[in-house]
């Protein structure tokens, strides 16, 4: 129930394991997309999945509660938990859901498993969700179990992980829910940790804060080589050969975005004051984050000298490579700073392009007029100043000269380090990366085009 970017992968991973998954999305443009075998996200798999799911008829997307209550016997709640007000999740949409899937289990008979795979704060399980369930639909612990089943996927490579997570993580407080998701995940091949509905809801919290800590401790990192000249690539390398850090999610670039680190780090703030335990480590990792998202503003200040009148391509909205995911982006303060230093800015992406203007211009954009969304890289660059590049699409490390010839200055501001040394040389390309010391600090927009280049 629910068929987002998380729904999605996880309903399809299950059909893949031969499960018979029914789908229903309250967004009929979803269901009718979907239906056709059309992804309505770009995440690299995804597509053919779906089309081969939909034939096999395993991936069955249905109209109404009524039908999939009906049809389902184990129901995965995918719903979105959105930053609510005052730093707490909002769970509106989450309770709005499960009255009416309670409204539809009153009508259907057998046992039933509802289970909670949407990121809520430890406790909403228990305290929210199984109260309102077993009030609606007016079952007892004999015919609805209510369990939790957080999800780690990650935007990007979401196929592959949900295909073959490294592990389920159940919340359940009794043996026959236990039992039917132990069989619902037989033949992933992953260790199941059992744990109390809370329990579990910490593990989901206890990850993403860990993880956007790791991105942020980077990032610090990355001030550092900055600072002493060196580059943070080769210093997170040798920091995170050590398996008690470990490499993955020890990158440094413009700040984490995406739909979770955010707004999740916020609600387990909210969380622990509400509980009166500490949450210092997510207060870190936010704090941090809010001071590279600054930082890489200053950054692209240095690189053009002035802003003012000067034009700027911002290379790849998504909030990062692989997705048409745009929320908490950080394409969005990038852009707006530019705008209000009164640069004058293109934008591209390869698929987040109708995502980012849609939210541009429903949000920030309104009072901010003027930014030209361009549907080719070599257009938005087309006498350009200065690139930003954002998001390292693998299209752009190509970059072919003819896109450093069709810019006033051929100078690129790389938030990803994903320009390598070879690309540079060959498009003649002046690069300012974050994290990198002694970069091309002295080519200014205006100043000659650079004869060979050199990696900064
Ligand atoms: N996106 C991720 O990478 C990811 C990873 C792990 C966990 N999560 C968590 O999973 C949850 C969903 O995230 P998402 O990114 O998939 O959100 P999303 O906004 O992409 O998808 C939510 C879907 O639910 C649908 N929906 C809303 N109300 C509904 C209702 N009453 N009945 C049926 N469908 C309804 C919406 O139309 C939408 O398609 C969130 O709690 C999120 O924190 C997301």
């Amino acid at each position: 129930m629910g068929v987002g970017y998380m729904g999605i992968a996880t309903a399809l991973a299950f059909a893949r394991r031969g499960r018979r998954v029914f789908a229903y999305d309250v967004n009929p443009r979803v269901r009718s997309r979907l239906r056709a075998g059309r992804s309505p996200y770009h995440e690299e798999g995804l597509e053919e999945l779906l089309r081969a799911e939909v034939r096999r008829r395993r991936f069955v997307v249905v109209d109404t509660v009524q039908e999939l209550s009906a049809s389902a016997q184990c129901i995965f709640l995918c719903l979105p938990t959105p930053a609510g007000r005052l730093g707490r999740i909002d769970l509106s949409p989450l309770r709005r859901a499960v009255r009416e899937l309670g409204g539809a289990l009153r009508r259907v008979h057998g046992y039933r498993l509802v289970v909670v795979k949407s990121t809520v704060v430890p406790g909403t399980t228990e305290s929210i969700v199984e109260p309102l369930l077993r009030r609606t639909s007016g079952r007892g612990v004999d015919l609805l179990g209510v369990a939790t089943n957080p999800e780690f996927l990650a935007e990007g490579r979401m196929v592959q992980d949900a295909l073959h997570p490294e592990r389920v993580v159940v919340g359940v407080s009794d043996a026959r829910s236990l039992r039917w998701l132990a069989a619902v995940y037989k033949g992933f091949g992953a260790p199941l940790f059992q744990l109390s509905p809370s329990g579990a809801e910490l593990v989901k919290y206890g990850s993403n804060s860990f993880l956007a800590l790791k991105v942020s401790f980077a990032n610090e990192i990355s001030r550092w080589t900055e600072v002493l000249g060196s580059n943070i690539d080769d210093v997170v390398r040798a920091l995170g050969a050590d398996p008690r850090i470990g490499p993955t999610f020890l990158r440094a670039g413009p700040g984490f975005g995406g739909s979770c680190f955010e707004k999740d780090l916020r609600a387990f703030r909210t969380r622990a004051e509400e509980l009166g335990v500490p949450a210092c480590a997510a207060d870190a990792a936010l704090a941090i984050n809010q001071e590279q998202t600054e930082h890489v503003s200053e950054l692209i200040q240095s690189a053009a000298g002035r802003l003012k009148g000067r034009t700027v391509a911002v290379l790849g909205l998504a909030f990062k490579a692989g997705t048409d995911d745009v929320r908490e982006s950080r394409a969005f303060p990038i852009v707006e700073r530019l705008v209000r230093d009164g640069a004058r800015v293109r934008v591209h992406d390869p698929v987040a392009l109708r995502n980012f203007r849609r939210e541009w211009n429903g949000g920030v954009g309104r009072s901010l007029p003027g930014v030209r969304f361009a549907t080719s890289a070599a257009g938005a660059l087309r006498g350009a100043d200065l690139a930003v590049l954002q998001a390292d699409w693998p299209q752009y490390l190509e970059w072919p000269s003819r896109w450093s010839q069709a810019m006033r200055t051929p100078l690129v501001v790389d938030l990803r380090r994903a320009l390598s040394p070879a690309a540079q040389e060959r498009a003649g390309l002046r690069v300012l990366a974050l994290g990198v010391g002694g970069g091309a600090r002295g080519a200014r927009p205006g100043s000659p085009r650079a004869s060979s280049s050199r990696r900064s």
